[in-house]
């Protein structure tokens, strides 16, 4: 994907695929893409997928496939009609299973792979629960996870706004970041500033910004989502 015009994905985690393609409509105008999850590709299918792109807007298929290779690849030829952007999986599923994956898309295909590192809802602890070595900073199984993705020449990978530098200077410029968990208001941030704004991230090197509630739980997500574009522009 050449860097888009607006960096900005909304995700749109809604079980109702109409409501979430009205949304999408009404704020199509500000925003550079739509991350539909799983939450509402379970609901509305490839079908959803379609509507969201007749409105002009490349879709973000945020599956995060984790399965035997064979499975996952054949997953990825299933979706292959739907030419995603973006589609994410579990670097932790193996090398095996990314390059199962890698080989799965056909060269010139318009969709990039993501790996999706450590999971965010995941803290030291249950990290330790379900095997990961505790001596080792969070940070560390981000970075093993991003560099094995990299190995299989997966496009990117999801990442914190607060990993985008050691990422970026661990892969370079083409390695795509994909940063959620972003809050325009800085106001809202609180003292311990475990979130960034997108302006912010951006200005550390983000490629791709998902930015979900900001926008579709504001009182106008019209205007919330002009405003962050005009704050990135
Ligand atoms: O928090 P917000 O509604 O902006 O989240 C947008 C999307 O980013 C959600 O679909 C969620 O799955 C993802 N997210 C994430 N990691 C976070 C926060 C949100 O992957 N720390």
């Amino acid at each position: 994907m050449a860097k888009a015009k607006n960096p900005v994905f909304l995700a749109l985690d809604r079980a109702n695929p109409s409501e979430a393609l009205a949304l999408a409509q009404a704020v199509s105008p500000h925003i550079g893409g739509v991350k539909v999850g799983l939450e509402l590709f379970c609901a509305g299918g490839p079908s959803i997928v379609r509507d969201v792109q007749a409105l002009g807007l490349p879709v973000f298929l945020d599956l995060k496939l984790h399965d035997i290779p064979n499975t996952v690849a054949g997953a990825l030829g299933a979706i292959a009609p739907l030419a995603p952007a973006l589609v994410t999986l579990h670097a932790s599923g193996g090398r095996a299973m990314l390059e199962a994956a890698r080989a799965a898309v056909a060269p010139g295909s318009p969709t990039q792979l993501i790996a999706v590192t450590i999971l965010t809802s995941l803290d030291e602890a249950a990290i330790e629960a379900v095997g990961f070595d505790p001596q080792r900073p969070l940070g560390g199984h981000v970075a093993r996870l991003a560099a094995l993705a990299a190995e299989a020449r997966l496009e990117g990978c999801v990442c914190s706004a607060f990993e985008i530098e050691a990422l970026r200077a661990a892969h370079g410029p083409d390695f795509l970041l994909v940063v959620p968990g972003l809050r325009p208001d800085a106001a809202d941030q609180g003292d311990q500033r475990r979130t960034m704004t997108p302006r912010e991230a951006l200005d550390r090197g983000a490629d791709v910004l998902v930015i979900g509630r900001p926008i579709t739980g504001a009182p106008d997500p019209q205007a919330a989502a002009q405003a962050i574009a005009r704050s990135l522009g």
